[in-house]
């Protein structure tokens, strides 16, 4: 089998969570190391040249006239998973890129100018915490230091899991040579709504990403035990917290447009019979004015801390990472209408490194139809004649930006 159905039946059972379901695949585990390897070899088949770059991302170049790799068109998206997600969150615009280089070759485009396909490592932030570590690593919006050091559920720093992958993290950093040779950005990405459902299209563009912050929220009260504790002797976090998860979807509605979610809390110690010292509360907020995601945050803190107080605890809020709102490039997306008229244009509420690229260069989004419209689950979906149609639709934009 070829094409992007093909590809991704060589990777299916990679990362496959037999106890959440769907597949784990987190940044610079087994699972994704694998997918790394996978890709560098199927860029090597195709005779383009691969790189592990500074901060962990793969590239395959096809140089351009005499060999240049200035000026370059490049596509490309992630490996790494959410937990317990679906099989085309990142992968499907991996495929799809090296799809499309097969369609050029076929359609024997000879591209003066060079093309690469990039891999970014940790784009879901499911490991490290730090949303689109790579991207954002790359174009200086991250700290070497406050990433290096960023843990995951086990205690091991990102450092280490450089170093364990044979990556080097005093290297880590923005990177402007390999930014001054990327003159254009193209992610092909599974839809992750009802859109393209709706309007009965396979292919979608771009228009705009919202923003998008995470949140720690800490409640502390006192661990104690559950049996010799009386129920009017608590302080326990717990009770806040529940509190405070639903204080956050009651906020979140009052602003519209916004989107918050609790998806991740955990209980310190985390016994059954235990009253928790500590509960731990992600927060997840989005909202298409930067400006506005703040308000809601600070209004979700408002209601907590009167809960949190009602209960004899107390909060604390971090942030962990931010990702402003972003329009796409108008000029790029005129060139994209040009080439798929009958695409229509959709606003998208998940985050991309596409997104965080935009702070620097023409960048651009293509999507794909995803006929459950769920995501970020194992029910994510791809028909396979809309796999090949976006990948078409792929090398049709890219042929015509590497004229
Ligand atoms: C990434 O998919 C995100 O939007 O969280
Ligand atoms: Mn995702
Ligand atoms: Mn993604």
């Amino acid at each position: 089998m070829t094409g992007v159905v093909g590809l991704l039946a060589g990777i299916r059972d990679v990362g496959r969570d037999r106890r959440r379901g769907g597949w784990s695949r987190f940044a610079y585990s087994p699972a994704e190391l694998t997918l790394r390897e996978w890709f560098l070899a199927e860029a090597s088949r195709r005779s383009m040249d691969v790189e592990i770059d500074r901060n962990g991302l793969l590239w395959a170049w096809r140089r351009g006239i005499g060999g240049s790799l200035d000026d370059a068109v490049v596509t490309g998206s992630h490996l790494d998973s959410v937990p317990g997600g679906g099989q085309f969150d990142g992968p499907l615009g991996v495929a799809s890129a090296l799809t499309a280089v097969d369609l050029l070759d076929a359609r024997g485009v000879a591209p003066t100018r060079p093309l690469a396909i990039v891999v970014f490592p940790e784009e879901e932030g499911g490991r490290f915490g730090e949303a689109c570590l790579g991207s954002r690593l790359l174009i200086g919006d991250l700290h070497p230091d406050r990433a290096l050091a960023r843990t995951d559920a086990d205690g091991i720093t990102l450092a280490e899991a450089l170093t364990a992958a044979g990556l080097d993290p005093s290297r880590v950093g923005r990177d402007d040579k390999t930014l001054s040779r990327i003159s254009t950005f193209v992610e092909l990405h599974v839809e992750q709504g009802r859109g393209l459902i709706d309007l009965d299209r396979p292919v979608a563009i771009g228009s705009s990403i919202i923003g998008h912050g995470l949140w720690r929220l800490t409640v502390t009260g006192q661990g104690n035990h559950a049996g010799a504790t009386l129920m009017t002797d608590r302080r326990d976090p717990m009770v806040a917290a529940a509190a405070i998860v639903v204080a956050v979807r009651d906020t979140a509605r009052a602003f519209s447009g916004a989107r918050a979610t609790v998806g991740r809390i955990q209980p310190t110690p985390g016994g059954t019979n235990v009253i928790p010292s500590r509960v731990d509360i992600w927060l997840d907020v989005r909202h298409p004015i930067d400006a506005v995601a703040e308000q809601i945050v600070t209004s979700i803190l408002e209601r907590a801390r009167p809960l949190a107080a009602s209960e004899g605890c107390e909060i604390a809020l971090v942030k962990e990472s931010y990702g402003g709102a972003v329009d796409f490039d108008q000029a790029l997306r005129n060139r994209l209408a040009a080439v798929l008229p009958d695409a229509p244009h959709l606003d998208v509420g998940a985050g991309h490194d596409a997104g965080v690229l935009a702070e620097r260069m023409p960048t651009a989004m293509l999507f794909t139809r995803n006929p459950t419209g769920v995501s970020h689950s194992p029910e994510e979906g791809v028909e396979d004649a809309d796999a090949e149609a976006g990948a078409a639709a792929l090398a049709d934009v890219l042929e015509e930006l590497l004229r």
